[in-house]
């Protein structure tokens, strides 16, 4: 199987175990539940969950990374509807479709947030329940992740620097936080779960190797803001600029936005080759975000 055929199957393994996952639309409350399903199965990449896969098939085991894959896509979606909402990005689009707060209203999109928040948990302590350190170990790591000092730190600062001149250790700050931890908790969730998992030094270098990957992903998401179209992205485009964001592109400029998310990529790579293990894919899914339009 190529690069391209393997992230189609892998997404479609990803989008089936979380069709399973999610509450049905006809559940009361109704609304509620089909908003969740209007964020989720709107699309997106599934790039966190990947990284999940990938990570474990470093150091394959008999673990199932998939639940760990579907926790994180649950943290993820919630993060985008909030930062969708009129009190945060006030964007409209998000994946292609009317963001939750303007298919539904804005106390079903909070709601329906809140609601992906505790599924995440609950998905990793039913899955992983015969292995309780395990299970103990990825509910840590994720509950760390999104919490006040990383994802929902992240935003906060995001927010509380609209409008402020653009300062480096700022937005690394933000960078960091809002982004970078959820990948690099992809990659050390799926390591946990692959057979060299309790290594805590390869589980600190896989966070490396996320740490840098998740710094090159941002500064892409923040170029394509100023070079794509809103039909392109599937959610609005030339946003930042309109709302005072502090990017890299607002910092430095799209060149030097450009060369960093290179030079990050390459760090992660480096970091990643000196690891060892079956790293074959994981290093094509790189250049793939790294290269990508939307
Ligand atoms: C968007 O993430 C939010 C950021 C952290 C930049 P993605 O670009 O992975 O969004 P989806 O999941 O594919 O919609
Ligand atoms: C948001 O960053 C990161 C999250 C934690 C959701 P952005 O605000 O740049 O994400 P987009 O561009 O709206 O997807
Ligand atoms: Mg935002
Ligand atoms: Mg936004
Ligand atoms: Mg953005």
């Amino acid at each position: 199987m190529n690069f391209l055929e393997k992230m189609k199957t892998w997404q479609d393994l990803i989008n089936q175990r979380l069709d399973q996952a999610l509450p049905a639309a006809s559940l009361q409350p109704a609304p509620l539940h089909q908003a969740m399903r209007h964020s989720m199965n709107a699309g997106g990449k599934r790039l966190r969950p990947i990284l999940v896969l990938a990570a474990h098939e470093l150091y394959p085991s008999q673990h199932d990374p998939v639940p760990a894959a579907l926790a994180l896509e649950c943290i993820h979606t919630y993060s985008l509807i909030h930062d969708d909402l009129p009190a945060m990005d006030d964007s409209d689009l998000r994946r292609g479709r009317p963001s939750c707060h303007k298919a539904f209203d804005e106390a079903t999109a909070i709601l329906a947030g809140d609601a992906f928040q505790p599924l995440a948990f609950e998905i990793l302590s039913d899955s992983y329940s015969t292995q309780p350190k395990l299970a103990l170990d990825l509910i840590k790591m994720l509950s760390v992740t999104a919490g006040s000092q990383q994802l929902v730190g992240g935003q906060m600062q995001d927010l509380l620097s609209e409008g402020k001149t653009p300062e480096e250790e700022n937005l690394s700050y933000i960078h960091t936080n809002k982004t970078s931890a959820m990948i690099r908790a992809s990659l050390q969730m799926g390591f946990r779960l692959s057979s060299a998992g309790e290594d805590e030094e390869k589980l600190t270098r896989i966070g490396e190797v996320g740490l840098s990957l998740g710094l090159a992903f941002q500064a892409v998401d923040d170029l394509l803001d100023v070079t794509q179209t809103s039909a392109q992205l599937g959610k609005d485009a030339h946003h930042d600029g309109e709302s005072g964001k502090v990017t890299w592109v607002s910092l430095k400029g799209e060149e030097e936005a450009r060369r960093l998310a290179s030079r990050h990529t390459e760090d992660a790579r480096e970091r990643l080759l000196r690891m060892g293990g079956d790293s074959a894919f994981l290093l094509e899914l790189m250049s793939y975000m790294l290269e990508r339009k939307f």
